[in-house]
């Protein structure tokens, strides 16, 4: 029998602090008007010194949780794409996993740029399919304001941070991610990339100095690299799971640039009524993008149990990758109050557990270092 991977649960967090283009035109040689004639955006979330990828994560995941009604107890695998990770490690999807009291989960993050979202569903769907696990998270999270060379306007105008997480069950009843398509072009590397930090170039004093640490775009190559595999890979997913372009119901796509979803859309031949676009209000937020543009199609009544949708992302790598959903969660409820406070107990719960594992790890550190001294004392002598 075929197991498939169906997403039960969704959500997202989004930093309330707005960043507009006029704030923007403010700090760096721009205006309002380039900004939202060459990309669509109005505005974006921009994350507090405290709102961390990790925070953000936490927060969509919980809801996403909260959405399927699952004990994060039965979670057995939480996967991260991000960028812009807590540390370089411990992973940020283990931080995620320890705060949700996801005790079962194995956990790890997912490196792919803005195409990380579908490659850590893609990864999910077929450890489902395999039958290794049966309920995985995967996050899209990012504060890439944090990477951001905010005197250089041709990248600080584009990206934006925040979150969106969905839950995946599986199941014999057929639909969820019925196909997925991955891509890379390593050769296109140096187009978008954080030269500094990394083996080839450790952080120092002179990879601070030449700003290395910031994000390095050639927009115009970008530019032509999404407009081309954007509708491709689209086609691909679409022809994989045996449906043809005419029975998309809802496009969603990595929200960079309009001009690149227009594109995208146009050669597709997908009605503007199909394709989901929000990145007037939230910029590009790279691995979270499309998680986002879910939670809000959903939040908008767009998306209906049985709907066919195809999402795609392109990014850093360079990476593409698409998938095509049969949705098929119905909407939720609003959540009993019974079970919202059963919810904040459990989390209360496992945050005290968490540190009363970190205690006892200090108190047995401590017992063996004194014990330690004591053994040694008479050899010393
Ligand atoms: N405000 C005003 N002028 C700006 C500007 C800004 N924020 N950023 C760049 N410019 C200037 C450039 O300096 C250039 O001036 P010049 O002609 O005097 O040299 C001019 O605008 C045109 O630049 P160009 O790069 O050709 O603009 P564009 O039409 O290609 O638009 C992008 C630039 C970045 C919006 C576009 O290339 C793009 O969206 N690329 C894809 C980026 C992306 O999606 N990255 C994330 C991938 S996940």
């Amino acid at each position: 029998m075929p197991r498939y991977a169906h997403i039960i649960g969704w959500g997202k967090s989004v930093p309330p602090n707005i960043l507009t283009n006029a704030d923007l035109a403010k700090k760096v040689d721009t205006t309002d008007e380039w900004i939202r004639e060459r990309t669509g955006i109005q505005q974006r979330h921009i994350a507090s010194s405290k709102e961390t990828t990790a925070l953000l994560a936490l927060h969509a995941a919980r809801d996403a949780v909260e959405v399927a009604d699952v004990n994060p107890q039965d979670i057995d695998l939480v996967i991260v794409a991000t960028a812009t990770p807590e540390y370089p490690f411990p992973a940020t999807a283990c931080l995620v996993q320890n705060a949700l009291g996801a005790e079962r989960a194995g956990a790890f993050d997912l490196e792919a740029g803005c195409s990380g979202f579908v490659y850590a569903l893609a990864t999910a769907t077929a450890l489902i399919r395999s039958e290794m696990y049966n309920t995985v998270l995967v996050v899209g999270a990012e504060t890439l304001s944090r990477i951001l060379d905010w005197s250089d306007r041709a990248t600080c105008v584009l990206f934006g941070d925040g979150a969106g997480a969905v839950l995946l069950r599986g199941s014999d009843q057929p639909g969820g991610v019925l196909s997925t398509i991955l891509g890379s072009d390593g050769s296109g590397g140096e187009l978008l990339m954080v030269p500094g930090g990394g083996s080839k170039h450790p952080a120092g004093p002179d990879t601070v100095l030449s700003k290395q640490h910031f994000v390095k775009m050639n927009g115009r190559e970008v530019y032509r690299f999404a407009t081309r595999v954007m509708a491709q890979a689209s086609r691909q997913a679409v022809d994989k799971a045996g449906w043809q372009l005419e029975q998309i119901d809802l496009f969603l796509p990595h929200q960079a640039n309009v001009r690149i979803i227009d594109s995208a859309a146009k050669s597709l031949k997908i009605p503007p009524d199909k394709v989901f676009v929000n990145l007037e209000r939230y910029g590009n937020t790279s691995a979270a993008s499309i998680p986002i543009a879910l939670c809000e199609a959903l939040d908008a009544g767009k998306i209906k149990t049985g709907n066919n949708l195809v999402m795609v992302g392109f990014g850093a790598g360079l990476t593409w990758a698409s998938c095509a959903i049969k949705w098929t969660a119905a909407q939720p409820g609003a959540p009993a109050p019974q079970r919202a406070a059963a919810s904040r107990l459990r989390y209360i719960w496992s945050g005290i557990k968490s540190f009363g594992f970190q205690l006892s790890r200090h108190i047995d550190a401590a017992v063996s270092k004194t014990l330690d001294v004591i053994e040694r004392k008479p050899s010393d002598e």
